[in-house]
């Protein structure tokens, strides 16, 4: 099961379009997901109380708690945003410093994460066209991967796309998000992770 997980508050935008089509190559292949959107979640952000050093688990109690298992149980995982400030926009950041438990838990067991190794794949997008534009949220997400010992090993990246719907004015995006799809749900980790 591949976990998509969808990080823009804006729904119908140019992340959520690059995540259906990309699912639908994944469906087409014989892959099967569970898509999650942040802004249908209620996640708080991270307190930094550092009670998960202790246990592995958070103490916040919201709609992260059912994620945690989502994310540990996933095969593989998409993500898909959008660039906000060159970074990732706060309810997907949110998901993903909550999951400073799992780096938790990795320490406790030595090391030896309980999640099994799967392999990520990134769909970003952003309105202008600086080179750097996608190395902070790719960073960010590299190491959001690596608390599940999953590694990212694929992206599409899409730059000056800024208004609504932007990305089906795009010449080859669609097209490559779903080729990637098919892909991804097809494909299998050939090495250790
Ligand atoms: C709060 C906010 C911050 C943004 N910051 C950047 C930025 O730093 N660089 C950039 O190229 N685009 C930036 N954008 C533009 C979005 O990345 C762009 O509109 C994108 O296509 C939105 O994707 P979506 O439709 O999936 O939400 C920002 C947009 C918002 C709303």
């Amino acid at each position: 099961m591949i976990l998509a997980i969808m990080g823009s508050p804006r729904r119908g935008g140019n992340s959520d379009l690059l995540l259906d089509e990309f699912l639908k190559g994944v469906r087409d292949g014989g892959g099967e997901f569970e898509k999650i959107s942040v802004r249908d979640l209620n996640i708080s952000p991270c307190q930094g109380c550092r009670a998960c050093k202790e246990t592995g688990e958070c103490v916040i109690s919201d709609d992260m708690q059912s994620i945690y298992g989502k994310l540990l149980t996933a095969d593989k995982i998409v993500i898909s945003a959008p660039n906000y400030f060159y970074g990732l926009p706060a309810q997907c950041k949110a998901l993903i410093d909550r999951c400073q438990a799992l780096w938790a838990r990795k320490r406790i067991l030595r090391g030896e994460s309980d999640s099994s190794p799967k392999e990520a794949f990134a769909l970003l997008v952003g309105a202008t066209g600086g080179k750097e534009l996608f190395t902070g949220p790719l960073m960010t997400i590299r190491y959001f991967l690596e608390s599940l010992a999953a590694r990212l090993t694929g992206s599409l990246l899409y730059r000056k796309i800024e208004k609504l719907g932007d990305i089906k004015n795009h010449p080859t995006a669609l097209k490559e998000a779903y080729r990637s799809g098919v892909k991804f749900g097809n494909s299998h980790l050939t090495q250790n992770l």
